[in-house]
C-alpha cells in the first residue's frame, strides 16, 4: 500500500503544464471504437482510469500502446462485445462503452459500471436514451444485455437533467444512427466539447456541443483522427488551491482560463490575483486568503463539483466563514472529516458544509476514499504544520498524473512511499 508524505508549509512557484483531463480522454476512448482503425490521442494523460479503459479496449480486441503524452489506439481488430464484471467495476466511464459498442457491432454485454461512492450514481438515463434510439436492453442480476434488432436510430431525447455520462453516451451512439438525434439539456461541460470534437474529426457530424440542445446527424461511417485531449480543469483548480493554501505563485502554461468560468472568481473572492499573459495563467496567493462565503456546485457553467473537495481545503485556511452546497451527488463529502482531522473546522448538513477558517491546519494520517477527496487532503496536507500521511493513493491516481512528481518539481516536500 502507497501513502503520501508531506511536511507542510512550503512555498510552491515555478510552472506547469497540465495534463489531459480525463473526463475527456475516458469518452474519447470509448469512441475510438467507431474508427476501425488507428487513431492518436495527444496530451492523453497517464492515469489507472485510462488504464482501465485501455484494458477494456484490449479485452474487445484493440492495441493501444503509448509514446510520451501520446496514446495509439487501433480499433481494427475488435470482434467482442461484452466486457466482464471485472473491467466495467474498476470506473464508472465503462458505462460509455456501451454506446460506442453499440454503435460498432449492434449489441454490447456488460455489468453495472463501478466508481468513487459519491451516493447513488444510477445510469437510468444512459439506459431510456439508447432505448428511444432503439436498443434493446434486458436487466438481469445486474447485467445488462443490449441489442439493435432493426437498426439504432436518431430520436429526440429529452434529458431531465443534464447528464455528462448520458450525454457522451447518445452522442457515441448517435454519432453512427440512422438519421437525426437531437438532445434536449444536453450537459454542456467541456469535455462534452472535445468528445464532439473527436468525433468530428472522424468524420461525424455533432453540431451544438456546449450548447443545451445538441444535434447528430447520423453517418454511415467514421474513420480514424489524430486529436489532442484538452488541459483538465479540474487538475488546474487543484493545483490553484495548492498555491492558494501555501500563500504562494504557480503559472500556468497551457490553461483554457474558459473552462475555469465559474471558479476563478472563487480566487479571487479569496484574494488571490490572477494574471493573464498571453496563452499562460499565473496566480498568486495574499498571506492570508478570505474566505470565498458562498460555493454552490452545479452543472457547467456553474461550479464543477469535482473541485468543491480541493477548494474546501483552501476555506479551511481562509479567514471567514464558507458555506458549500453539494448539489450534484448525495454523498461528496467524504473528505470532511479526515480535513477536520487536520484541523479544520468543518460542520455538514445533508448538502451543506459550513467552514469555519482556521489559521494553520496541523498535521495528522488521514485516509482518502475516493478521488477529488484525495486530492483535497494534499492540499490541506501541503498546509499543515508537520508531516501528514495520506492513504488512499489509489483514488487519486484515478484522475492525477504523477502528483507528486508535479507538485515536488514546485517546491513542495512531497513524497510517495
Ligand atoms: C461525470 O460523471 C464525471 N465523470 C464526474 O467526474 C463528475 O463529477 C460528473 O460528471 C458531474 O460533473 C466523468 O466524466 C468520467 P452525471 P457522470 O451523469 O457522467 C445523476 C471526477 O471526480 N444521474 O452528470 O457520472 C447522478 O446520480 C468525477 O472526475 C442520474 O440520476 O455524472 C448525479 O447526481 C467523479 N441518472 C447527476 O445526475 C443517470 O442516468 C450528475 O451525473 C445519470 C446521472
Amino acid at each position: 500500500m502507497s501513502v503520501y508524505v508531506v511536511e507542510g508549509g512550503r512555498r510552491l512557484s515555478g510552472e506547469v503544464r497540465l495534463q489531459g483531463s480525463k473526463n475527456s480522454a475516458l469518452p474519447i476512448l470509448a469512441a475510438t471504437l467507431l474508427c476501425r482503425g488507428e487513431c492518436v490521442l495527444y496530451n492523453c494523460p497517464q492515469l489507472s482510469d485510462v488504464e482501465a479503459s485501455l484494458m477494456i479496449l484490449r479485452y474487445i480486441g484493440c492495441t493501444a500502446r503509448r509514446e510520451g503524452d501520446t496514446l495509439i489506439v487501433d480499433t481494427s481488430g475488435a470482434d467482442r462485445c461484452d466486457i466482464p464484471p471485472e473491467l466495467m467495476h474498476r470506473m464508472r466511464s465503462s458505462i460509455i462503452f456501451l454506446g460506442a459498442m453499440i454503435a460498432r457491432f449492434d449489441r454490447a454485454r456488460m455489468t453495472f459500471p463501478g466508481g468513487c461512492e459519491l451516493g447513488p450514481r444510477p445510469i437510468d438515463l444512459h439506459l431510456s436514451a439508447l432505448r428511444t434510439m432503439g436498443v434493446e436492453i434486458g436487466e438481469e442480476h445486474g447485467e445488462l444485455d443490449c441489442s439493435v434488432t432493426e437498426s439504432l436510430r436518431g430520436a429526440h431525447i429529452v434529458l431531465p437533467l443534464p447528464s455528462v455520462g448520458a450525454t457522451e453516451n447518445i452522442m457515441i451512439a448517435a454519432a453512427r444512427a440512422r438519421g437525426t438525434t437531437i438532445i434536449t439539456n444536453a450537459a454542456r461541460e467541456p469535455e462534452i466539447c472535445d468528445l464532439a470534437d473527436f468525433l468530428n474529426a472522424c468524420g461525424a457530424d455533432v453540431r451544438g456541443a456546449g450548447e443545451s440542445t445538441v444535434v447528430i446527424e447520423g453517418v454511415d461511417r467514421l474513420h480514424p483522427a489524430a486529436h489532442a485531449i484538452i488541459p483538465d480543469r479540474i487538475v488546474a483548480a487543484t493545483l490553484m488551491s495548492a498555491a492558494a493554501v501555501t500563500g504562494s505563485t504557480i503559472r500556468f502554461q497551457n490553461i483554457v482560463p474558459a473552462h475555469l468560468g465559474a471558479v476563478l472568481p472563487v480566487f479571487r473572492d479569496s484574494g488571490c490575483e490572477i494574471e493573464r499573459h498571453g496563452d499562460s495563467l499565473a496566480v498568486s496567493a495574499p498571506a492570508r486568503l478570505k474566505a470565498p462565503r458562498l460555493v454552490r456546485t452545479a452543472p457547467y457553467p456553474g461550479f464543477p463539483t469535482d473541485a468543491q473537495a480541493p477548494l474546501m481545503s483552501m476555506a479551511a485556511v481562509a479567514d471567514g466563514m464558507t458555506v458549500f452546497v453539494e448539489n450534484m451527488f448525495l454523498s461528496r463529502y467524504g473528505h470532511v472529516g479526515e480535513l477536520c482531522r487536520l484541523g479544520a473546522n468543518i460542520r455538514v448538513e445533508g448538502k451543506v458544509a459550513v467552514v469555519d477558517g482556521v489559521r494553520r491546519l496541523l498535521s495528522a494520517r488521514v485516509r482518502a476514499c475516493d478521488l477529488r477527496g484525495a486530492a483535497a487532503l494534499v492540499v490541506a496536507a501541503l498546509n499543515a504544520k508537520g508531516t501528514s500521511m495520506i492513504e488512499g493513493v489509489e483514488y487519486l491516481e484515478r484522475g492525477y498524473e504523477s502528483f507528486e512528481l508535479v507538485l515536488s518539481a514546485l517546491g513542495a516536500d512531497m513524497k510517495k512511499i
